[in-house]
This record gives structure tokens, C-alpha cells and sequence, in this order.
């Protein structure tokens, strides 16, 4: 059974977000189709064929109920439901603030790694936007990337999936042109989203660019009932933080972040180029011309 109305509901004391967005999300998601959806996939050859048994689940991800969810991620409930609730929670539009990173992105990178990609909504649209690049989705949990598989195949669009912690990818050094996070780093404590940029950093090819879209920091320290009602265990810690120097901290340059309406911001630095390549750049057209470019190899 689908165990939602659409979320759980707890039979004791009921938190915040179990009291009041949970009924409204309840309203607004069409039940009967998630039933479909459900039935129309197999979950457990999916899971199968996904599932890397060398990843080793952190902590933080293993003990955390996200959104509400039992065992956050690592259910099918939590990747049936995600997209149909995500639509709700992205003013002033989701496709408007998930275009705000693909739109950031300079040149014709030719590699790109979407870490954290879940359903994999990003990941499809930068697919459609550099048909010619090779993407690579990343995320902890086997049930989420059935689901983004789920969609690339009915899109016909040719990306890739693999099971496997941001952290730590097991991806060769140097080999992505754009590494990008987009909703990730609320929901890791800070310690975690640091380590992840110094693994996009290691990714990365020099003069690389890093995105990071998430939740708007400084709206999240103004407004504190966000990060009440929206139950995330990370999102208080994520929102006293600064991801513009969690990327200076990891290398990165040229750092800046802007405010995606309200609620959002998207975040870019760039991994430097080797002092001797600077100084031919510097010499040449087009050098250190705007942010962010794609680098030749
Ligand atoms: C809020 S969802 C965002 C999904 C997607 N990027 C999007 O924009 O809709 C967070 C995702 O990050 C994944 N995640 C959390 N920690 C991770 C880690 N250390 N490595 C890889 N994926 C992780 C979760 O499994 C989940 O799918």
C-alpha cells in the first residue's frame, strides 16, 4: 500500500509540518495517478539494477526523516511523491528556478555531473540544453534514481544514473566541465556540503564551474517559521551558513551567489586555472572575460 494521504501521519503528538502542510499537500496530489505511477514501475528489479552495494550510507542520511518521510530517501514512497510536492515549493515557478542554473552555465561544457539529482528533473533539463554533453545524475538513493530513470526513458533522453555518495564518487579527478547541486545542501548538515565541494573540486577541470542552487540563506535567517515548518533536520544549520565560503573554502574562485526570487539563490565559483595557463589567457582574447566558461582541455 501506498502509505500516504500522502505523507504518513503519526499517531501521537504531530510536528508542525504532519499538522498543517501534509493535509494541504494531501489535497493537492492526485492519489489516484501516484497509484498508477507506482504500479506502472518495478521497484524492486529498479532498486536492484541501481543499487552499488560497494556505497556506504552516511550517517546524517541513514538516521534522518526527510520531508516526514521514514527513512528519508531510502523508500519509494519518498521518490513517488517528490516531484508532485516539489512543483509547490519552488515560487515563483520550479522549471523558472531550475533554469536559473542551467542559464549560469557558460560555454558548451562537455561533461556534467548533477550530484544530489534525485528524480532527476535538473539533470534532464541540462541533457536538453547541451545535447551534446555526456550527464551523469549522482544520488545516495537507489529509489530516487529508478524514479529519475523512470522519466529519462519515457523523455528519451539520454543521461546517465549511478547509485553513489557525493562525498565521496568514486569518479575520476578532472573529468566534468560543470559539476551542479540543486536542493542538496539543506538537507546535509554543513560539515557534509563542504565535503561535497571539495569532491566538485577534485571533479572538476580547471576552470570548471561549480552551481549550487538551494534554499535562500539569508531569507532562511530572516524567516525562521521556514525552517520550522519545513522540518528539514539540516535546514537551521544550512541557513546559519555561507555557501559562498563553503566554495572559497574548497577552492573555488570568482565565487558569488544571487537570490533566485525569494526563496532561492544559486551559488557559482569557478576551480582556478594553472598559474602558467592564467598567464597565456590574460594575454590573449576573451581572458578571464565574465563568469563562468567552460575550459578546452
Ligand atoms: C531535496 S532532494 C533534491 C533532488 C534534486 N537535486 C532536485 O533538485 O529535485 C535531495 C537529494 O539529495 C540526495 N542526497 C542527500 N545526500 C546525498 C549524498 N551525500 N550523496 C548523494 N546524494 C545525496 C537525496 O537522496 C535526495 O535525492
Amino acid at each position: 500500500m501506498l502509505s500516504i494521504g500522502i505523507y504518513p501521519m503519526a499517531p501521537q503528538s504531530k510536528t508542525l509540518f504532519e499538522q498543517f502542510l501534509a493535509p494541504v499537500f494531501s489535497h493537492l496530489v492526485d492519489r489516484n495517478a501516484l497509484v498508477q505511477l507506482r504500479d506502472s514501475i518495478d521497484w524492486e528489479a529498479g532498486v536492484a539494477q541501481f543499487t552499488n552495494p560497494q556505497v556506504v550510507y552516511p550517517n546524517y542520511y541513514k538516521t534522518s526523516n526527510f520531508h516526514g518521510i521514514k527513512n528519508g530517501y531510502l523508500n519509494v514512497d519518498a521518490a513517488l511523491t517528490y516531484d508532485p510536492i516539489t512543483q509547490y515549493v519552488l515560487p515563483p515557478g520550479e522549471t523558472w528556478v531550475r533554469e536559473s542554473l542551467i542559464k549560469a552555465i557558460g560555454g558548451e561544457p562537455r561533461r556534467i555531473l548533477d550530484l544530489g539529482c534525485g528524480t532527476g528533473t535538473t539533470t534532464l533539463m541540462l541533457k536538453r540544453r547541451f545535447p551534446n554533453a555526456e550527464v551523469i545524475g549522482l544520488d545516495l538513493s537507489p529509489q530516487m534514481l529508478v524514479m529519475a530513470d523512470y522519466k529519462a526513458q519515457a523523455a528519451a533522453v539520454d543521461v546517465t544514473f549511478r547509485h553513489g555518495n557525493a562525498m565521496a564518487t568514486a569518479l575520476p579527478a578532472a573529468a566534468f566541465d560543470v559539476v551542479c547541486a540543486t536542493l542538496l545542501f539543506h538537507e546535509t548538515p554543513p560539515a557534509v556540503a563542504k565535503t561535497i565541494l571539495s569532491e566538485a573540486f577534485r571533479l572538476l577541470t580547471p576552470g570548471g564551474q561549480m552551481l549550487v542552487l538551494d534554499g535562500n540563506q539569508r531569507t532562511l535567517r530572516a524567516s525562521d517559521w521556514l525552517s520550522t515548518i519545513f522540518e528539514e533536520p539540516f535546514i537551521r544549520d544550512y541557513g546559519q551558513g555561507n555557501v559562498d565560503a563553503w566554495l572559497g573554502y574548497a577552492g573555488f574562485e570568482q565565487v558569488r551567489t544571487e537570490d533566485v526570487f525569494w526563496l532561492n539563490q544559486l551559488s557559482y565559483g569557478r576551480k582556478p586555472l594553472p598559474v602558467a595557463e592564467r598567464v597565456v589567457k590574460s594575454e590573449g582574447e576573451g581572458a578571464e572575460s565574465g563568469l563562468p566558461l567552460a575550459q578546452p582541455a
